[in-house]
C-alpha cells in the first residue's frame, strides 16, 4: 500500500521514463554489485594462495627446524655440518637467503644461494634487525620483479622450548605463482558472470512488478489530482459559477514560479496550495460570504477565518497539506498589514509571496459583483504603485514583464480551455498524472488545446 506521502517522493524520472530508468538503474547496480563480488572473490583467492605458498615454504623448513634444534642444544660439529648441508639444500632450491639468530636474538650464521645477491640488503630492509618472540612473519613480497615470501619466526625444538629465530626469502616459481593467480581470475570472472545471470533472470519479474507498480502510483496522482480540483472547484462555486479563478490563478502562479526558476519541488506544492487556497470558505456562513455589498468588522473577521480553516482541512491528507504555506499565507502581505499573522517580508513563505501577486491580479482583473475588471494598464499601475507594499519586489518585478501574455491569454478563456492548460501543467510537474498514451492520442485527435501561458 503506496501512502501519499510516498507517493509524492516517487522519483520523478521513474515516472518520467520507467522503463529507461529501471534499466539504468539495474545496469548501475549490477555493476557496482559485480564489481564488489569480483572484488571479494579476488582478495579471498589471493589470501588463499598466499595461504597455499606460506604452507608449502613452511613444509619445506621443517627438517631444516629439527637439526637447528638438535645443534642448538647440544653443538658439536657433526651437527653443525647436517645443519650446513641442509641449509646448502634449501638455498640451493628456493629459498635465496637464510639467516639464524639464537634464542636472545643474535645472528648466528647467514647461508644464501649460489649466485644470489641483493638479498642480505632486501632482507635487512624487510625484516626486523632483531626478531623477537612475538613477531612471526609470512608476508608475499616482490623483489627483482619476482614473487618472494619473507619469513621470520622463532624456532622450537620437538618439546615446544625455543631455541631461536629464523629469517629467510624464498623465491617461487613464476609459473606456479601464475597457474595460481589465473585460477583465482577464472573464479572472480565466474563471479561477476553468476551476478550478471542472476540479474538477467530477475530483469523481468522486475520489469513487470515495476509496471504494476507504476500503473498504482498513476492511478494514485490521478485521484489525488482529481481530489485537488474538484474540492478546488466546489469551494470556488460556493462564490462564484465557475472554478476558472483557481484555474486562472494557477497559471499565473505557475509562470511566475518559472520565471523565478523556482525548485520543481516547490512548484507542486505552489500548484496544490493554489488550487485549495480558499478551500476554508467551505466554513464561512452563506449569509457572510455572499452577501452583497461591504463587510462590517464582526463580518470581516469571519470571512478572515477561512485561512485558519483551510489550513485545518488541508493538514489532516499528507498529500494537500504541501499546499498549506499556500493556504496559510495568501492573505499575508509583505509589509504586514496581512492576515491571520500579519507576517512580514521573508517570514511569509515564498510560495505564498508567488500566490498573493497573481491572486491580486486576478480580482483586479476579473468581475466581481462589486466591479468590474480593471483594463491591464489600470492593473499594472495599482499593483506598482498604490498596492506594491504588498508584494515581494522580487517577484513583482518578475511578473510585471510576463503578466501582459498572461492577462492575454486568459482573457476570455472559458473552462474547458482552462481546464486543459491546467492539465498541462500538472502534467508538467506530476508525471504519474500524465495521462497514458492511448488517452493523449485521444487527446490530440480531439483538437488542439495547447495555448501558450
Ligand atoms: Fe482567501
Amino acid at each position: 500500500m503506496h501512502t501519499p506521502q510516498a507517493l509524492t517522493r516517487l522519483d520523478d524520472a521513474l515516472l518520467d521514463h520507467p522503463r529507461r530508468s529501471l534499466f539504468l538503474r539495474l545496469v548501475a547496480a549490477w555493476l557496482v554489485l559485480t564489481s564488489l563480488c569480483a572484488f571479494a572473490a579476488w582478495r579471498f583467492g589471493i589470501s588463499q594462495v598466499d595461504a597455499q605458498l606460506a604452507d608449502r615454504v613452511r613444509q619445506e623448513t621443517v627438517r631444516y627446524a629439527a637439526l637447528f634444534s638438535a645443534y642448538a642444544a647440544a653443538p658439536d660439529t657433526s651437527r653443525k655440518a647436517r645443519l650446513d648441508a641442509e641449509l646448502a639444500r634449501l638455498t640451493s632450491d628456493g629459498f635465496r637467503i637464510i639467516r639464524l639468530y639464537d634464542a636472545d636474538g643474535n645472528p648466528a650464521a647467514t647461508m644464501q644461494s649460489p649466485g644470489a645477491s641483493g638479498y642480505e640488503a632486501a632482507l635487512a630492509r624487510e625484516a626486523p634487525a632483531r626478531p623477537d618472540r612475538h613477531t612471526e612473519i609470512w608476508r608475499r613480497i616482490s623483489l627483482f620483479g619476482q614473487p618472494h615470501m619473507l619469513m621470520v619466526g622463532p624456532i622450537h625444538d620437538p618439546n615446544g622450548a625455543l631455541v631461536g629465530y629464523g629469517s629467510a626469502i624464498y623465491r617461487f616459481d613464476r609459473g606456479t605463482i601464475e597457474s595460481l593467480e589465473g585460477l583465482v581470475r577464472m573464479v572472480s570472472l565466474m563471479t561477476a558472470a553468476t551476478v550478471l545471470a542472476s540479474f538477467a533472470m530477475v530483469y523481468p519479474l522486475v520489469a513487470f512488478l515495476n509496471r504494476r507498480l507504476l500503473r498504482s502510483a498513476r492511478e494514485l496522482m490521478s485521484s489525488n489530482i482529481g481530489t485537488l480540483k474538484t474540492l478546488g472547484s466546489a469551494i470556488a462555486k460556493r462564490d462564484g459559477d465557475t472554478a476558472l479563478h483557481n484555474y486562472r490563478v494557477t497559471i499565473y502562479a505557475v509562470r511566475l514560479a518559472e520565471t523565478l526558476q523556482l525548485d520543481r519541488k516547490l512548484i507542486q506544492r505552489l500548484i496544490i496550495g493554489s488550487f485549495l487556497h480558499d478551500i476554508g470558505k467551505i466554513a464561512t456562513p452563506d449569509t457572510v460570504l455572499l452577501k452583497e455589498g461591504g463587510h462590517d468588522e464582526a463580518e470581516k473577521r469571519i470571512m478572515r477565518q477561512h485561512v485558519g480553516h483551510g489550513v485545518d482541512i488541508v493538514k489532516q491528507y499528507p498529500w494537500l497539506a504541501s499546499g498549506v504555506d499556500v493556504v496559510a499565507g495568501h492573505h499575508e502581505r509583505y509589509d504586514g498589514s496581512g492576515y491571520p499573522l500579519g507576517l512580514k517580508g521573508d517570514a511569509i513563505p515564498l510560495i505564498a509571496r508567488i500566490f498573493a501577486v497573481a491572486d491580486v491580479f486576478d480580482a483586479l482583473a476579473s468581475t466581481r459583483p462589486y466591479k468590474r475588471p480593471y483594463p491591464y494598464d489600470k492593473i499594472i499601475d495599482m499593483l506598482t504603485g498604490e498596492l506594491a507594499n504588498q508584494f515581494d519586489p522580487t517577484i513583482l518585478r518578475a511578473f510585471v514583464p510576463i503578466s501582459g501574455e498572461l492577462h492575454a491569454a486568459c482573457a476570455g478563456l472559458d473552462e474547458a480551455r482552462a481546464d486543459a492548460l491546467l492539465n498541462e501543467i500538472v502534467a508538467r510537474y506530476f508525471p504519474g498524472a500524465r495521462p497514458d498514451r492511448r488517452e493523449r492520442t485521444i487527446n490530440a485527435a480531439a483538437g488542439p488545446h495547447r495555448q501558450s501561458a
